[in-house]
């Protein structure tokens, strides 16, 4: 029973947990890093953190293709279904659902969110994803700023924490320190970042005070990298 997961560029996932694919945030087409294609992946589930184009990215595409159920906040689902999609599972944060190998709560993200042609997205989320056969616990953050209710979140006992690193459109490396200090993860993933020169981030600096200013283990991939939490 573990968990892998593979950094596909920007904020996009995929991971096989116990056995089941799962996709994250598949901004694939028009990303300069991405490490897949659209047309590569056959996950059951998509969790989509807002609305932004970065991060809808090929959901439709995918969602069509290989009927997976796409979870996401209220408004988002609303698009998607008007895009044509009809496995829709809808929340909002504080809001958790078992989907039966793992399970997923919506945590707050501060960040906007909007859709693709500019209707509105709701709020920006993110996830707690607890995974049933391993029993793992996975933070992704989402694009957010740093709030403190992350001592809360970090109560749940967090395996591995997805941060963005990015700075300028969510927190940037210092304020992601901060974050790791208040969920103390036992692995921290940095996202968000590089894809764009706006965000461009030294990931080995990064890493280096996460080891000498928190007890969290860095891990920092190219995308395309794997990881497995045992
Ligand atoms: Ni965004
Ligand atoms: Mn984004």
């Amino acid at each position: 029973m573990s968990v892998t997961f593979s950094w596909l560029g920007h904020s996009a996932f995929h991971m096989d947990i116990d056995g089941h694919q799962i996709v994250i945030d598949p901004f694939l087409t028009g990303n300069p890093l991405a490490a897949a294609g659209p047309s590569e992946l056959n996950p059951e589930i998509i969790f989509l953190s807002h609305g932004h184009g970065d991060h809808t990215g090929d959901t439709v595409q995918i969602a069509k293709r290989s009927g997976a159920k796409v979870v996401c906040n209220f408004e988002v689902g609303n698009w998607l279904m008007h895009q044509g999609l009809q496995n829709v599972h809808q929340g909002n944060p504080g809001g958790g659902y078992d989907h039966g190998f793992v399970h997923c709560k919506f945590t707050v993200a501060f960040h906007s969110s909007s859709m693709p042609d500019g209707s509105y997205g709701g709020v920006a989320c993110g996830f707690l994803l607890t995974t049933k056969a391993a029993n793992k616990r996975i933070y992704f953050a989402g694009d957010t700023a740093l709030f403190s209710d992350m001592q809360l979140i970090g109560e749940r006992k967090i395996d591995i924490a997805f941060l963005p690193i990015g700075d300028n459109f969510t927190m940037g490396p210092a304020d992601s320190i901060q974050a790791i200090k208040w969920l103390r993860p036992k692995y921290a993933f940095p996202i968000h970042y590089n894809t764009f020169d706006m965000i461009s981030q030294n990931a080995g600096d990064w890493a280096n005070r996460v080891s000498s200013e928190t007890d969290t283990q860095p891990i920092v991939l190219d995308p395309g990298g794997s990881y497995t939490l045992e």
